[in-house]
Order: C-alpha cells, then structure tokens, then sequence
C-alpha cells in the first residue's frame, strides 16, 4: 500500500491516474473513497471487484463544482438546487435522473444516479485536475467498517489502488446523508453527516418515509453493514470486563470512552471500533446513545453493525 502526502505532484499523479482508468483511494470529509473515473465502465467494475461489492449497489458520483453536474444528470433545480446551494461542497449526496452518458455499471442499471460535490480540498483537487466525475465508495471491503483514515485504508482494497493519499483524519468520520430527489417528495435513503432537521430546514417540507431495508427496492441499503468483525451488541451498560464503547470513564483498556455530542462521536466510531478489533476481541458493547433525533445517522450505523444476518 502506497500512501503519499497531497503534494502538487501527488495531486496530479492521482489525476492522470483517474483519467486513465486506474483506481486511486482519496481522502473526503466523510470517510476515505476508492475512486475512479465514474464514465469509464472497466474502472468502475474494477472497483466492485476490489471491494467484493454486489453489483446492484450503485456508486455516488463525485464532482467537483456544481456546474459539473450537467455531465451526469439532468439537472439541479427545486430542491436540488436549495440543498446544493447550501450543503455543497459537504456530506450530502442526493439522487437525481441520470444521464446516457452515465454507464450503467455506475448505477447499478438504474435511471438514477447520486451526485456529491465533497468538501475535502485533496478530493476536489483531484476531481477538479481528473476533469471527469469521480466514483467513489467508501476504500472498505464489502459490509465492513469505512476507513476515516489512510492508515485506516483496508490493503487489500488499496492494492487495486495507484496510490492512498493521506489527507489526515476524517471530519466527520461517517458517510454522506443519501437524499433521493427523483420522485415528487424528497425522502432520506441513508441517514449521514448532514442531519435530517437540517435537510427540512432548507426544504421547508415534511421528507417522506425512508424505505424499509430491501435490498430490491432501495440498493445498496443492507441488514447488516458497517461492522466490525467483532460481534457487536448495543447495550445499557458496558460489562466490566466486555470490550466497548461507554460514555463513562473505561473500566480498562479495551473500553474506549466516547463523545457525549453526537458530531463528535460520529467522528470517532469507525475509528474506536476497528482499534477493539484489532485487539481481536470477540465481542464489543456500545453503550446505546439516546434515541434523538441528532444520533439518527450513528444508530442507523450501530443498528446495521449489529445485525447479524448476511444481505
Ligand atoms: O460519504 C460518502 O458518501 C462516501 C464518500 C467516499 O463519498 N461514499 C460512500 O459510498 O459512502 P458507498 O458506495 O459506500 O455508499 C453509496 C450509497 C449506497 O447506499 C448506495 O445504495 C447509494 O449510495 N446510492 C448510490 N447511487 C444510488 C442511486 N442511484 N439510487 C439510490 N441509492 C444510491
Ligand atoms: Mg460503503
């Protein structure tokens, strides 16, 4: 695994790289990407057989400046342009009509595709000098916990990769809020960095329901993901002798006292649960974090990492 600093030559190596057809591991604001050229078909299915991922899971296409947005879809009016105008660059993705000239590899045969603009200066450097739409999903295997670092990055994933670059510790550690705009009302797919109340705000509409976890009408949206190896189990109260994540001072060292603010602790998940699974430990607990509606995104990701079944 070759992980470089974001220096101008880095920056541009990634670039030509992308534009070549070859995968490169980027650092966004949420979590770290493997990225490729999102109209090249080969690189994309390259990417799905890096991370072992089915290929009925559409990837978000990043880009670098709204204006680039007429490259993949549609438009971006309405509610599209409101949310853009106010969360881009930044962890939203929304769900828009797809143009031809996206490959249906991209969106898993959809007429849909997700578009972002990231916040990160390394990601939108490199799509910027790439001059094409970049897609990325988390640099994870299949299922398993998203990298918020580039140490973080699985090797196995990076391997398909030129390179990693390192663009340090993630903000907000926890992927994009998915919003789907393609229908009449606007509703979340997968809740994320970007908070429901703060999506309404902007709307000023109610957002309809969040489909049930079915693989066949909403891709991509498992039982189980985001997990450790470890089983995981929420609970009240972290056993003394249990590995976990606890709001109160650890009773030893493979307990990992968390953030009491849900940003905070969001930033600090992926992260506190890949160090316990390192040690190998069989199971961790979680201290449930109150049931409100600021922890939506970390609940939905605990709940997904419990969960025990296979998709
Ligand atoms: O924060 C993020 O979004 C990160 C960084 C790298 O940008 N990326 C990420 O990608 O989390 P991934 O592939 O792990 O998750 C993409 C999500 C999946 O739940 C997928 O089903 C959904 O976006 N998605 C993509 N295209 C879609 C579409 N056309 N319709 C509905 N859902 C879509
Ligand atoms: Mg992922």
């Amino acid at each position: 695994m070759r992980i470089e600093r974001p220096t101008d030559a880095i920056l541009d190596e990634a670039a030509q790289a992308i534009a070549n057809g070859e995968l490169v591991v980027l650092p966004t604001e949420t979590v770290y990407g493997l990225a490729c050229n999102a109209l090249n078909p080969e690189a994309v299915r390259a990417v799905f057989k890096a991370k072992g991922r089915p290929d009925e899971n559409p990837l978000i296409v990043h880009i670098s400046t709204i204006e680039d947005i007429g490259k993949v879809a549609s438009g971006c009016n309405g509610a599209c342009k409101k949310l853009a105008d106010r969360f881009w660059p930044g962890p939203l993705t929304m769900v828009l009509k797809k143009l031809d000239a996206v490959p249906n590899e991209t969106t898993a045969g959809l007429g849909t595709v997700a578009v972002r603009v990231p916040s990160h200066p390394v990601a939108l450097e490199v799509i910027r000098r790439a001059q094409v739409p970049v897609a990325a999903p988390s640099a994870n295997v299949f299922m398993s916990l998203s990298p918020t670092s580039a140490e973080d990055v699985d090797p196995n994933v990076a391997e398909s990769a030129r390179l990693v670059i390192d663009g340090g510790h993630c903000e907000y550690g926890l992927e994009s809020t998915v919003i789907d705009l393609s229908e009449d009302q606007p509703r979340i797919l997968r809740p994320g960095a970007v908070t429901r109340a703060e999506i309404q705000a902007v709307l000023g509409m109610p957002l309809g329901q969040t489909p049930p976890h079915n693989g066949h009408l909403s891709p991509g949206m498992y039982p189980r993901h985001y997990a450790p190896s470890a089983r995981l189990v929420i609970v009240d109260k972290v056993s003394e002798d249990a590995a976990g994540l606890t709001f109160e001072d650890p009773a030893q060292s493979r307990q990992v006292k968390m953030p009491h603010d849900a940003k905070a602790y969001a930033a600090n998940l992926y992260r506190a649960l890949k160090r316990l699974d390192a040690l190998g430990v069989s199971e961790i607990q979680v201290e449930s974090p109150p049931n409100t509606a600021e922890w939506e995104a970390v609940l939905d990701r605990l709940k997904k990492a419990a969960t025990q079944v296979s998709p």
